[in-house]
């Protein structure tokens, strides 16, 4: 169903300090940086082999990802596994007795198409469904 891990998703507090941990301690490149509004948040992506780290820094308090900042403090987020065909995976995902945030998928960073699914029915794993506009 996965093709691969297409990210893993960093909440952070300070955006310019994780992209100094990432980018001088890990020597990886920062390849995009967006506002995210239907998210509520500022990301970076970085590479790492044909993978990605997303670091998100919530754009306000109120935001998914600053209550997640409130509550667990920083750290990993989410995983996000690529998928061919977003459309055709959420009915499956459903069948399989998976809960989703999203019923319906929205934009995400780099106008790829994505969709959450809640982690209390993935063994308490956000999860992230991404369908990358082209060559990602
Ligand atoms: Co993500």
């Amino acid at each position: 169903m996965f093709g691969r891990i297409d990210h893993i998703g960093v909440a952070v507090e300070d955006l310019d300090a994780a992209i100094a941990l990432y980018e001088t301690s890990f020597e990886m490149e920062l390849v995009h940086r967006e506002t995210v509004d239907s998210q509520g948040v500022e990301a970076v992506l970085l590479d790492v082999g044909d993978g990605h780290v997303e670091l998100l820094r919530p754009l306000g308090p109120d935001t998914a990802v600053g209550k997640f900042l409130a509550k667990n403090g920083t750290g990993l987020h989410h995983v996000a596994y690529a998928v061919d065909d977003i459309d055709a995976t959420l009915p499956r995902l459903t069948a399989a007795g998976i809960r989703l945030i999203d019923e319906e998928p929205r934009v995400g960073i780099r106008e790829s198409r994505v969709a959450f699914l809640h982690p209390r029915s993935t063994g308490g794993v956000l999860t992230e469904i991404v369908e990358p506009a082209g060559g990602h």
